[in-house]
């Protein structure tokens, strides 16, 4: 306590010197109010560094650091070798402050991506500081057990924010998940998947073409927690593996260079009901999948690659594929098949964990209990004079149209179609969205597909999604359509949607809506 008093001070004296009009909006910034009080309390600072990521001259990134000014030692982790995270790891219920210290050159907020907090607390860009500015998170953690993660959402920057190495990751616990004795520890690891265009220094490009920013950055190098040729060593035991698609745009279609299924046990919102096997996953910009992965009883130096398979997206490169050689791209809407990271074998253990045949009981919502179930609310995802928009309409700080606004303690049906029309160029309809809801976590009750042209992107991907359990994200292929359920709950206020391609983002393919 003693320590955030005198670091406020230090603000106020600096700052007082500094300019009278930054004392008006000073306070309403720092000052942690009296009556909350933290279990867990940490600073939190966004500042650039060097990071040696290929042999050669290091790349200069933007990076958190944290300290910890209360709670246990383990609240705060890093990522082995890496300038992602920090981790945060909380159990439910627990109150926490951030002191969210931009020491950036340009202005920037923190987003908690997935969690339940009121609107003042959840990093909306209207709450976006300037560089040398701190801004005070005070909230209770009330989500369940899972996989949360943090990452900067000033407008018009995320992209370029995230892209430059600023993701962390919010790892909540509970009761339920407790008393599973799942793999944890050192058998618990995360792995943030991003891919990186380096230039001849070493130094990422996000580049400004035209192309990238209405397609979404891909790179050609795959980093897994911000390693390039990333290699995971395991034992002869079961691990469970959080994974997050991290990247700015691109979508992964995970699958094992041995063929092996997956054993999924959690998607966005934490863990499923029972465990479920897939061949191969979907998993889109910002959503997450955890694994439960058995290596007992493999050899020791055995080694399985985790891989995306080539797929079509989609996307219109194929029809502008005169526009893209003159944009000198090369791109086709057939992605190739690449290495994401090795497992390798190189110990052997005995253990006695075996996976649970249930995980924990959903407390599912009812379609029944949406006040629109029989008509409800659409969202189309448009294409207008080259910018992605929702309902035609692009992201306005403050604007809420009538039809983004909701009732307090209600349920709904979102219907969110992502369909062809003929639009400028044809365009609509013809990417990949990965549409993403702030404030509350949702379930996936309906997938339908128009049939179009587009049916191969869908058919290559729709084997792979996971809408088990709650989410937060959710993967629209070109001509898809998502019926979502959703219940707006103990927070009134302004939440964002948005599309997770986050140069989509940036451009303006975000809403607010309101809950009152
Ligand atoms: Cu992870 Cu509004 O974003
Ligand atoms: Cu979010
Ligand atoms: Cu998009």
């Amino acid at each position: 306590m003693t320590q955030v008093k005198q670091l406020t001070r230090r603000k106020f004296l600096k700052y007082s010197a500094a300019s009278a009009a930054m004392l008006l909006i000073g306070p309403k910034l720092w000052a942690a109010s009296p009556e909350f009080v933290p279990d867990v309390e940490i600073k939190l600072t966004a500042s650039t560094g060097l990071e040696a990521i290929l042999p050669g001259k290091k790349t200069s990134v933007s990076h958190y650091r944290a300290q910890l000014i209360k709670g246990l030692a383990s609240t705060l982790q890093t990522i082995a070798g890496s300038y992602l995270g920090p981790i945060i790891r909380i159990n439910k219920g627990q109150k926490i402050r951030v002191h969210f210290e931009n020491k950036l050159a340009e202005e920037s907020i923190i987003h908690w991506h997935g969690l339940h907090i009121p609107d003042n607390m959840d990093g909306h860009p209207q709450y976006a500081i300037g560089s040398g500015k701190t801004f005070v998170y005070e909230f209770e953690v009330k989500n369940r057990a899972g996989t949360y993660w943090f990452h900067p959402h000033p407008h018009g920057k995320t992209g370029s924010q995230v892209y430059a190495g600023l993701a962390g990751l919010f790892i909540v616990s509970d009761k339920e998940e407790q008393a599973l004795t799942l793999p944890s520890a050192q058998y618990d690891i995360p792995l943030v998947i991003q891919d990186r265009n380096f230039d001849r220094n070493n130094q990422w490009r996000y580049t400004q073409g035209m192309m990238d920013r209405m397609m979404g950055i891909q790179g050609e190098k795959i980093l897994v927690n911000g390693n390039a040729d990333f290699v995971l060593p395991v034992e002869t035991r079961p691990y469970r593996l959080r994974l997050l698609n991290g990247s700015n745009s691109r979508i992964y279609k995970l699958a094992w260079s041995d063929k092996s299924e997956f054993t999924v046990i959690g998607t966005d919102g934490g863990l499923i009901e029972r465990p479920i096997t897939k061949s191969f996953i979907a998993l889109a910009p910002a959503e997450r999948v955890e694994l439960w992965v058995d290596f007992s009883g493999k050899t020791i130096g055995s080694e399985v690659t985790l891989q995306s398979l080539s797929f079509d997206d989609g996307s219109p490169m194929g029809r502008m594929g005169m526009m893209s050689r003159m944009m000198g791209k090369g791109r086709t809407n057939k992605s190739k098949s690449f290495n994401i990271l090795s497992t390798k074998v190189v110990k052997k253990v005995q253990h006695t964990e075996t996976l649970p045949a249930l995980l924990t009981p959903l407390k599912r919502l009812s379609v029944n209990d949406a006040i629109n179930a029989k008509s409800p609310r659409r969202f189309d995802l448009t294409m207008n004079r080259m910018n992605w928009g929702i309902n035609n309409r692009t992201f306005k700080m403050n604007e809420v149209a009538s039809n983004e606004r909701v009732k307090l303690g209600t349920s709904e049906v979102w219907d969110i179609r992502n369909v062809e029309s003929s639009g400028m160029m044809g365009m609509r309809g013809a990417m990949p969205h990965p549409i993403h809801i702030h404030g509350l976590q949702f379930l996936v009750i309906e997938r339908s597909h128009h049939k179009g042209k587009n049916a191969t992107a869908w058919n290559d991907v729709k084997d792979g999604y996971i809408d088990d359990g709650w989410k937060d994200t959710v993967l629209l292929m070109p001509g898809e359509r998502v019926k979502v359920l959703l219940k707006f709950e103990d927070y009134k206020g302004k939440f964002l949607y948005h599309c997770h391609n986050l140069e989509h983002e940036d451009r303006g393919m975000m809403r607010n809506y309101q809950v009152t």
